[in-house]
């Protein structure tokens, strides 16, 4: 396996607050890598920094090989980084099924001009989006709610919106913070499934979660304490692992 994501050193700093100290790990084509870690270890602004919202104080971010530190947030998208948010993002006035239309816009090889133009190429891409987006529908089950605007949605359905709208993108690398906060029991089984399923068609995924459960679907796991690695290997090595636990637990 290849490293499709490089975490380099990188640290961060809010001004005077060192939030990520020194930050290195990868992430292997084809792998799900998790990334656990105790509240306000810095896990939310290494994703940021991952996907481009924040530049690192110091460090790198090597994607697909190429260094992407200083690279803005469409242009990693456009190499293949989708990545959702701990708390949901959606288009809160547009159906569930236009905010999956307008996930597909990654694909788009048109422009505003062929848009106004009416070309047939744009016809044809808008006919694309629309048979992705209802495919996404079915799988994500959310046919109940295609035609709801979303932001009308119980957070657990807003979060699966996000995640299929990130997934009809096709990312190579696809990074979900928290992804089961808000879900149901029965919801968190979907997206177990949902996330297996998508890893066996080749889809590499790093998760942030505190719920290990979830984190069973995981071949690597790195654990972040106070912006450091501490511990770094399987689910039952981290399980086992004293400085965990001890972060985790305080014992
Ligand atoms: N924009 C910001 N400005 C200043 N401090 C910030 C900012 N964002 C995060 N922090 C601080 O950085 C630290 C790490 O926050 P971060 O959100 O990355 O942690 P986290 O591991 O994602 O926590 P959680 O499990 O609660 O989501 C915290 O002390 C937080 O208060
Ligand atoms: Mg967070």
């Amino acid at each position: 396996m290849s490293a499709l994501l490089e975490v380099r050193e990188v640290s961060h700093r809010f001004g005077g607050l060192h939030v990520l100290k020194g930050v290195s790990f990868t992430v292997e084509a084809g792998s799900v890598t998790g990334l656990i870690g105790p509240n306000g270890a810095g896990k939310s602004t290494l994703f940021n920094i991952i996907s481009g919202f924040l530049t690192p104080s110091v460090g790198r971010i090597v994607l697909l090989g190429e260094d992407a530190t200083r690279l803005g947030i469409q242009h990693r998208s456009r190499m293949g980084l989708q990545r959702t948010f701990q708390t949901p993002q959606v288009f809160r006035d547009l159906t569930v099924r236009e905010n999956l239309v307008a996930g597909c816009h990654r694909h788009g090889r048109t422009g505003v001009l062929e848009a106004f133009l009416g070309l047939p190429q744009v016809r044809r891409e808008m006919r694309d989006a629309a048979i992705v987006a209802d495919a996404a529908i079915e799988r994500f089950d959310l046919g109940p709610y295609r035609d709801v605007p979303a932001g009308e949605l119980p957070a657990g359905r807003q979060r699966m919106v996000e995640l299929a709208r990130a997934v009809v993108a096709e990312p190579k690398l696809l990074c979900l913070d928290e992804p089961s906060s808000g879900l149901s029991t029965a919801e968190v089984q979907i997206l177990m499934q949902v996330l297996r399923r998508l890893n066996e068609e080749g889809m590499t995924i790093l998760l942030v979660s505190h719920d290990m459960e979830l984190m069973e679907i995981t071949s690597k796991m790195h654990a972040l304490c106070f912006g450091e690695i501490i511990a770094s290997g399987s689910l039952d090595a981290m399980r086992a692992s004293p400085r965990v636990r001890e972060a985790y637990l305080g014992t």
